[in-house]
């Protein structure tokens, strides 16, 4: 019985980090299978990432960045494994949609929708950078 509650504590935990790109909704995408080979498709995401997106989610070199928690929600630091082995459809999905999809919106989210500024390619290498990156513990 003296378990029940840090079992409860562990489980809400859970489903209240790692398991949320399961509760909400998102296209099902297949990833194109010639990535994986693309080496200059993921320079090209590493520029991107560098001038698009580090001033808000950290640069590499400098793992967490302090600026990701000024934000609310704070923007997630990549080095994270999760990012490794989350559903590459979720992260094209939320590169594409950010905050203008619930329940991110209401949230308040500061995430912009990168979907009108870059082709579908372009994020399916943002996507596999950051597997990448996360597969190498952020560096
Ligand atoms: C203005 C600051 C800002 C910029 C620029 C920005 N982001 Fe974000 N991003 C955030 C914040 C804050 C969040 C957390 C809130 C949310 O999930 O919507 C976030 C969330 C995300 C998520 C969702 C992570 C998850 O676990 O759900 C992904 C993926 C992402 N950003 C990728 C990118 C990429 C790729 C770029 C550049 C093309 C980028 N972001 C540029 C602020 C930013």
């Amino acid at each position: 019985m003296k378990r029940t509650i840090p079992c409860l504590l562990l489980f809400i935990i859970m489903v209240l980090t790692g398991c949320e790109q399961q509760s909400v909704n998102y296209p099902k995408r297949q990833m194109p299978a010639d990535l994986h080979d693309d080496t200059a498709g993921l320079e090209r995401a590493t520029e991107l990432f560098l001038h698009k997106c580090a001033s808000c989610h950290g640069h590499p070199s400098e793992g967490r960045s302090e600026r990701a928690d000024f934000f609310q929600p704070p923007a997630p630091d990549f080095s994270e494994q999760k990012y490794r082995d989350i559903d590459p459809a979720y992260l094209f999905w939320r590169i594409s949609e950010g905050k203008t999809v619930e329940p991110f919106r209401s949230r308040g989210s500061v995430m912009p929708a990168w979907g009108v500024h870059f082709s579908d390619r372009e994020i399916w290498q943002l996507t596999r950078y950051l597997q990448k990156r996360a597969d190498q513990g952020g560096q």
